[in-house]
């Protein structure tokens, strides 16, 4: 409440980035303080039975991550814990530090509770991502997930130095033993030309990469962030290829690439400026889930990902087959209290231990 009524109403006038910006250094700086963390536990720490789950191997204490993108640079490493997260994406990293695209970079759209993320895949790179995550003491039993994705700049030009890009960054982590598991990153929507991203969601060029993907062994999972703008028919085929790779799963979904798609469209811009979060992605990344536990039954490890504002928004994710859930929009609506009340939800409704 204190959130909605006070805070938001505050942040929600500076603009998105300078905010997101701001967050960081605040989370940051409450990461290294012992007391500040202590403080954050004591009102947004869940504190229900014990709903820890085992996901290919690695543990979950909660069963709600922050999604890829909110913290590119593992800033937030030491304090989310604090908040009920059960670990975070952090990325989508690449091979060479990137500026990503010109502003704006993120735009609020309020009435359709959703971001225009236009990111292009800003981060310092995989070099000092992987220097700063060593730096830092792992926070006990909080996961941390590196999504990968390719450069985007004019130095990798094609497909070939894409794929080049995303096995430098994997082979980077993997050596540094950085990373409790892995997720490709095959859809993001917003890197230049809001295409390139989307290369390898293409079956002929996914089939590829697993191909060199296998060629660097790894005993951690790996993952692949699909899109949501596909008919069944198509994302099937993308499910299809990663059925056949010895790889663990699918983070379902990316970004809602179709303006049309918004309760209220009129806000959109004219132009493509980027991917929606948030409400827009709901329903699609559900219907995905679904479909895929439906024709899948237990093949795949599903996240889900998309339009979670609600403990119940978290379950229909749940129910519709999810085995883990991930957000960052609903946590900028509706505060840091979002994730303590997904886990309530969770362990009311599957009952902890
Ligand atoms: C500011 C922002 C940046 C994002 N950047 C990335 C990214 O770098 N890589 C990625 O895989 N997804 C990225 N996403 C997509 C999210 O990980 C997530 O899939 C999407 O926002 C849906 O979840 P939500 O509705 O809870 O925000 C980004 C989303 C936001 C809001």
């Amino acid at each position: 409440m204190f959130y909605k009524k006070v805070l938001k109403p505050i942040f929600f006038l500076i603009h998105p980035e300078k905010m997101h910006a701001m967050v960081l250094v605040l989370g940051e700086f409450f990461g290294y303080i012992p007391p500040a963390r202590y403080l954050l536990r004591l009102i947004y720490g869940y504190r229900g039975p014990n709903i820890a789950k085992v996901i290919d191997g690695v543990r979950y204490e909660r069963p709600v991550l922050l999604s890829a993108g909110f913290d590119c640079d593992a800033r937030l490493t030491q304090v989310l814990a604090s908040l009920s997260f059960g670990g975070e994406e952090v990325g989508s990293v690449t091979a060479l530090p990137c500026e990503g695209n010109p502003r704006p970079r993120q735009t609020r759209l309020v009435r359709n509770k959703s971001l225009i993320v236009f990111k292009g895949l800003r981060n310092r790179g995989a070099d000092r991502t992987i220097k700063h995550i060593l730096s830092k003491k792992r926070v006990p039993g909080y996961v941390i997930g590196i999504s990968i994705a390719s450069t985007n700049n004019s130095c990798v030009a094609n497909e070939d130095d894409a794929l080049k890009d995303f096995l430098t960054t994997f082979k980077k982590m993997n050596d540094a033993g950085v990373g409790d598991y892995y997720t490709i990153n095959i859809s993001c929507p917003n890197s230049y030309s809001g295409k390139d991203g989307e290369t390898f969601a293409n079956p002929r060029l996914l089939a590829v990469m697993i191909n060199e993907l296998q060629k660097i062994p790894t005993t951690k999972p790996v993952y692949f962030k699909m899109p949501i703008n596909l008919e069944w028919s198509e994302f099937n085929k993308l499910l299809k290829i990663i059925d056949a790779s010895p790889y663990q799963g699918v983070i379902i979904g990316n970004l809602n690439k179709k303006y049309a798609t918004l309760d209220h469209p009129e806000d959109a811009p004219k132009e493509y400026r980027g991917g929606l979060s948030g409400k827009p992605c709901f329903a699609l990344s559900n219907d995905l889930i679904y479909k895929t536990r439906q024709t899948y039954g237990k093949r795949f490890t599903i996240i889900g990902t998309g339009g979670i504002f609600s403990g119940e928004d978290a379950l229909t994710k749940f129910r519709a087959g999810a085995d883990l859930v991930q957000l960052i929009t609903g946590m900028v609506f509706e505060g840091p209290g979002l994730m303590k009340e997904i886990c309530e939800a969770y362990a009311e409704e599957y009952g902890g231990r």
